[in-house]
């Protein structure tokens, strides 16, 4: 009797091994592809990474990890996805890419901890004071930065907060705080990891104008004020048609510089026309990753997504180093070209 009760326990303890690692796979962790080596960069060079395709498809697992040596949670991080209900925090998704990546020793970039799209509606349609708006903010950077202290290297604190006039966007956030929601999520942030680097993450800052100069001059403000920021992302989403020259990326990285402050490319894609020759949308690459490893405060390069057929903007619009399927692209080669030892 008693070595039938040992043989169903082992047999027992098998089955829940097998079956909960199936049962894992399929509603929570990444598709397991076993140890892949990426390219060997001068510094991290990444992609925002899905967390659907993540779990279901092994050849975008594969792609990124033999490409890339940064994660970003395309969407995993977001309000509406870590704090649907108030109060009600839902980690499972980010959970998995933060965890793939650690398994896999790669860097995990946070983004983002404060924006004004994908908001869950107890966020948009709250009738909010703004003490307990105060509350609700610091509250969740709090819990998400804390949950990932020391796993997370790098977080967009807040996202976007500027118009292309150079105004604040006037978004929950800012109606009801005013400027002072940077200043508060940025405090939340540095309390719940004092080694992580807090950055504010902006699009279409890369050209001279109206937004760049309201860029520099918010976070030059905040930092004579002693508020906690370490450098700005610029998103760099271009066109083969119109793209920052390595010259103009190196120009906004040397005034970041001049402010003791890092800057990063974070979310990098150059949509291609239809027809437009691949070789042009490589010089956008070989542009940003000659700026980005010529300047010292230049902490990386993160292009927003893993392969074309992934990408936000849509597969016909080829943007990224990788095609689908994760085939390479001359934009991957002129990637490495500028950032690979
Ligand atoms: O989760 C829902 C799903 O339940 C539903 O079935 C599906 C179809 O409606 O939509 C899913 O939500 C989508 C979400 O991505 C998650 O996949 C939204 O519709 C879609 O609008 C959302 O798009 C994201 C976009 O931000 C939202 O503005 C893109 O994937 C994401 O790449 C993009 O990323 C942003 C950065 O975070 C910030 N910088 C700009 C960049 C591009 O907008």
């Amino acid at each position: 009797m008693g070595r039938l009760l040992i043989f169903l326990a082992l047999a027992g303890g098998v089955a829940f091994v097998i079956f909960g690692a199936a049962a894992s796979r399929r509603g929570g962790d990444v598709a397991d592809v076993g140890r892949v080596e990426a390219v060997r960069w001068v510094k991290p060079v990444g992609a925002a990474v899905s967390v659907g395709p993540a779990r279901r498809n092994e050849d975008y697992v594969r792609a990124f990890l033999a490409h890339y040596t940064s994660l970003t949670p395309e969407n995993a991080m977001k309000w509406e996805q870590i704090q649907p209900r108030r109060g009600r925090f839902d980690f499972a998704a980010a959970d998995a890419l933060v965890t793939f990546a650690e398994r896999h020793g790669r860097r995990v970039r946070g983004h983002p901890l404060v924006w004004d799209q994908q908001l869950p509606e107890w966020v948009t349609a709250g009738d909010w004071d703004a003490a307990e708006l105060e509350q609700v903010l610091r509250d969740h950077v709090r819990e998400v930065v804390g949950r990932y202290a020391g796993r997370v290297e790098v977080w967009d604190v807040v996202n976007e907060p500027l118009e292309d006039d150079g105004g604040f966007t006037r978004n929950v956030w800012f109606r009801v705080l005013g400027e002072r929601y940077i200043e508060i999520a940025l405090r939340a942030a540095r309390e719940a990891d004092p080694d992580a680097t807090l950055l504010i993450n902006e699009i279409a800052a890369e050209f001279e104008g109206p937004k760049a100069k309201a860029l520099r001059r918010l976070v030059a403000r905040l930092r004579r004020s002693g508020v906690p920021i370490d450098g700005v992302g610029l998103q760099n989403h271009t066109t083969a048609r119109r793209f920052p020259d390595r010259e103009r990326l190196a120009a906004v990285m040397g005034d970041y510089e001049d402010l003791g402050l890092d800057v990063e490319i974070t979310e990098m894609d150059v949509a291609l026309p239809p027809g437009a020759p691949l070789e042009r949308q490589a010089r956008a690459y070989t542009a940003a990753g000659e700026a980005c490893a010529a300047a010292p405060n230049c902490l990386g390069l993160t292009v927003w997504g893993v392969t074309d057929e992934f990408s936000w903007i849509g597969a016909d619009k080829r943007p990224l180093p990788l095609g689908e399927g994760g085939v390479s692209k001359p934009a991957f080669a002129a990637l490495r070209t500028a950032l690979a030892r």
